[in-house]
């Protein structure tokens, strides 16, 4: 792997990640209305480093949203065209007090940098500015042509990009999409995610009386809106895990056996992730299923929460007047969340007590997605992985969602090369989310080998 360029990025490593902990310290949760400034300030960084790098028509794209960042270099005549995507937004960091150190101060602990968005995705998507520099620095030019399209609300559904990509495919006009938000299977194992679940998430409002009510005075008069929720959800899942929503399944296509073969020879230890990756009792899920093939190629239903009613210390003895609970399912080809959404709306009102009134709302969705693998850019990228690695890559699909995946596919008609570097046990989205800092280096590497490999 001789690259002038891979050997400009190891000798800037210092820099590279200090530069990562600058974004790190900025707080772009974008589901919070009050951290909009932040998530805006971190989209203003980008753009001043694509500025600094040496990419072109470096802009910020103002949404109805969080903003995108959209920045390109195409002098790479009769080449290939790159379309880098990531996102700089993350999750909220609650529960605050079960971080070791503080989200928003990233620390490094055993090789690890410890911050919200480590590796999902201001580490993973920062590869890719450090990659595109480093091949800038060492040749003065790119390999090949390179857009790169960066979001602010991936964590919330992703509807500004998705506005975009429909309204503007000419400005995004490539011949594939590169992703760095995905995870690697096992430690040292090169990995290229093939599919990814789709989603849709709702919440079923319920009310009940018309004010908050003694529970004493009313109790046995009044309905309950709490319990008429725990009713329904009761009857959207049997005992043995199955989704009981009729039609719900009717759409959902079996992994190749190729594919399940492939999944079965993949180095997977279940009890091992049963006790320190999922850290319960047992495993639960739909019988007859793999643990893989369950989180990969099933759908799924979800409670995430109950909000309403007394949550506070102590007991406070009260009929709430309304309760709301926040409900998501996973979607694998060829469900749609338009048809699934519709289907479940219309069976938990089939479900609705006496008493009660419902009012089913969709939050946000995305399609799921499978990508073929039988393109250049998957050589090219298993070729480079080799070369970094200097072992045969493992495709796996991924139980997660990237909305815009499958809007590349169905609205750029461009396959994704989905080439992440996170661990399983990076924790994302919960508490002490880190980033193993020799992954954020080696992806730096392998992206520039296989953006050089594409140029050839
Ligand atoms: N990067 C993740 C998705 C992911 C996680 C892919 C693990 C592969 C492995 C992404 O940022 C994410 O969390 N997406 C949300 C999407 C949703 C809010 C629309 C998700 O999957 O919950
Ligand atoms: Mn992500
Ligand atoms: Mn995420």
């Amino acid at each position: 792997m001789p690259s002038k360029a891979v050997d400009y990025a190891h000798s800037q490593h210092d820099r590279f990640l200090e530069e990562l902990f600058a974004l790190l310290r900025v707080p772009s949760i974008s589901t919070l209305p009050e951290h909009a400034g932040d998530v805006r300030h971190a989209a203003e960084i980008l753009v001043a480093e694509l500025k600094r790098i040496g990419m072109e028509n470096v802009r910020l794209i103002q949404t109805a949203g969080h903003p995108l960042v959209y920045a390109d270099w195409l002098h790479a005549d009769e080449k290939p065209t790159c379309l880098c995507y990531g996102h700089y937004d993350v999750q909220p960091v609650e529960p605050v007090e079960e971080w070791h150190t503080p989200p928003f101060e990233p620390t490094i602990r055993d090789g690890n940098v410890y911050a919200r968005g480590a590796v999902d995705d201001k580490g993973q998507m920062y590869m890719h500015v450090k990659a595109l520099e480093s091949l800038l620095q060492a040749h003065g030019r790119l390999p090949l042509n390179i857009r790169v399209i960066l979001e602010g609300e991936e964590e919330v559904g992703g509807e500004a990009i998705a506005r975009f990509v429909a309204e503007h495919p000419e400005e995004l006009t490539a011949d594939f999409a590169l992703i760095s938000d995905t995870e690697m299977f096992a430690p040292e194992l090169p990995t290229l995610c093939v599919g990814l679940r789709g989603m849709i998430y709702t919440e079923i409002e319920a009310r009940g009386a018309k004010t908050d009510l003694h529970s004493g005075m009313y109790g046995g008069a009044a309905p309950n809106p709490f319990v008429a929720l725990a009713q329904i959800i009761a009857q959207l899942k049997d005992a043995g895990g199955r989704i009981l929503i009729p039609g719900f399944y009717d759409k959902v296509v079996k992994p190749s056996s190729d594919e399940l073969r492939a999944w079965e020879s993949l180095p997977f230890d279940e009890e091992q992730y049963r006790k320190s990756e999922v850290g319960s009792s047992v495993l639960t899920g739909e019988a007859g299923y793999g643990v893989l093939e369950r989180t990969w190629a099933r759908p799924t239903l979800d409670v995430h929460g109950m909000p309403g009613g007394f949550i506070g210390a102590g007991a406070k003895t009260v009929i709430p007047a309304k309760a709301v609970a926040k409900i998501s399912m996973r979607l694998v080809p060829d469900m749609t969340p338009k048809e699934t959404f519709a289907l479940y709306k219309q069976y938990v009102e089939s479900l609705r007590p006496k008493g009660i009134e419902l009012d089913v709302r969709l939050i946000h969705s995305g399609d799921p997605i499978v990508i073929g693998t039988n393109n250049p850019y998957v050589k090219a990228a298993q070729n480079a992985l080799h070369q970094v690695w200097g072992k045969d890559t493992v495709f796996i699909r991924s139980g997660g969602s990237i909305p815009i995946v499958g809007d590349f596919e169905r609205n750029l008609h461009i396959p994704s090369v989905m080439m992440g570097f996170g661990l399983p046990d990076d924790n994302l989205h919960a508490p002490n989310e880190k980033f193993h800092i020799a992954n954020f280096y080696r992806g730096i590497d392998s992206l520039i080998v296989f953006l050089e490999e594409v140029g050839k």
